[in-house]
């Protein structure tokens, strides 16, 4: 059995629900294009880049623009989403997402944020959490978002461990197909309806732990 070394975060619907700022900023975006953009159609949202985002919420909507005006719509949400972002407070984390960040240190496990959103920086000091990770890789790091592997193999790198000895967790199916695709065994937060391809499946970070952790991946493959 690999031995674990390193854990890598997703951030959005891991350590912090933004799903819902995303949502009302896509959803006013949507308004403005004169179609409704429901809750529902926000799940294929999560995990993807924002401009992968854009191209689905165009496609609900049935249309389609310019690259050129599709940027303009891009940053107009975002800067729709950052006055959300702004508000932010260490209220927000995730139940049980501090709590493993320091549980896992304190076990000389590396951490890393692997994340798409360009915004990670700012979330994390929104919330406090900057210093609870050896790295932080974003949708900055990396040309091609989730589902390709390079986010959590660039956190591997710079985490300087092998894939094998990592472990990603992840809410969005498209987080869990990159984990796959870097080599490296994944808990997925959310629904086994959808996450079903993580070697484990949790509804959250409550209560998990790093006996838990070991636990499962030292009698499992
Ligand atoms: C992911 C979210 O973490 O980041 C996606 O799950 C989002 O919904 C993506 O589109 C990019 O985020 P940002 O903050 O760079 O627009
Ligand atoms: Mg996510």
């Amino acid at each position: 059995m690999n031995p674990i070394k390193a854990c890598i975060f997703d951030l959005d619907g891991v350590v912090v629900d933004t799903a819902k700022y995303h949502y009302l900023a896509w959803k006013r975006l949507a308004h403005e294009l004169g179609f409704e953009f429901k809750e529902i159609h926000n799940e294929r949202l999560k995990g993807v880049s924002r401009m992968r985002s854009l191209e689905i919420l165009l496609e609900v909507g049935g249309l389609s623009f310019p690259l050129e005006r599709m940027e303009q719509m891009a940053t107009q949400k975002n800067e729709w989403y950052l006055e959300y972002i702004r508000k932010m407070t260490p209220d927000e984390i995730l139940p049980g997402a501090k709590e493993l960040l320091e549980e896992l240190r304190l076990h000389n496990i590396k951490v890393a944020l692997g994340s798409a959103s360009k915004n990670a920086p700012l979330i994390l000091e929104r919330i406090g959490l900057a210093n609870h990770f050896d790295a932080i890789l974003d949708g900055n790091s990396v040309s091609v978002a989730k589902p390709a592997p390079d986010i959590f193999l660039v956190a591997a790198k710079a985490l300087g461990e092998l894939p094998e000895h990592c472990i990603v967790f992840e809410d969005a199916e498209a987080g869990i197909d990159a984990a796959i695709s870097a080599g490296m065994r994944c808990v997925g937060i959310g629904s086994p309806d959808n996450l079903g391809r993580a070697n484990l499946v949790i509804p959250n970070l409550k209560q998990f732990t790093y006996d838990n952790l070991k636990d499962y991946f030292l009698s499992h493959k």
